[in-house]
């Protein structure tokens, strides 16, 4: 009688356990779940700002005269850096705003610019490849 007395309370204890188990694991889940929408709000006003604008190409082609032409080239040919005249074929806007404003790729720095100017530069880089 008394072993399936303690039979019942190891099977409880198991419950027990895997309830806890249960319980971190959701709230590890949750947590994830929370940093990675404060990580997205965090960043995200800045890009959906840039591309709401309208960008003017002419002012995005001055910009990038006096910002990357040293490493892109006169004609976003490419030098130091890699060509950009067809960049915005093959990168989304996103990426390309970010690849400008967070400096994750040194030698290229990271550009503090309003989001107009962000938007400017947009423009003249979808310009190249029309
Ligand atoms: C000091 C040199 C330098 C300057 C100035 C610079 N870049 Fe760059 N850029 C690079 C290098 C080097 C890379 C390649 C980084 C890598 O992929 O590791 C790069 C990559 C990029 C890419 C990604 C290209 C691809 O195909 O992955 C974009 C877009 C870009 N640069 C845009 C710009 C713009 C716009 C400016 C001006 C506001 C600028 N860069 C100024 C050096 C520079």
């Amino acid at each position: 009688m008394k072993s399936t007395s303690s039979i019942g309370a190891v099977k409880k204890e198991n419950a027990s356990n895997e309830l806890k188990l249960f319980l971190i694991a959701s709230s590890l889940a949750c947590f994830i779940i929370l940093f990675l929408l404060v990580h997205q709000t965090n960043q995200d006003p800045y890009i959906q700002k840039t591309l709401e604008l309208s960008g003017s190409v002419e002012n995005g082609s001055r910009l990038y005269r006096m910002n990357c032409v040293g490493c892109h080239g006169i004609t976003a040919q490419g030098l130091v850096g890699p060509e950009l005249s067809k960049v915005t074929e093959e990168l989304s806007d996103q990426t390309i705003i970010k690849q400008v404003i967070n400096g994750l790729t040194p030698p290229m720095p990271s550009f503090e610019m309003e989001p107009q100017s962000m938007a400017d530069i947009l423009s003249y880089l979808h310009s190249l490849n029309m």
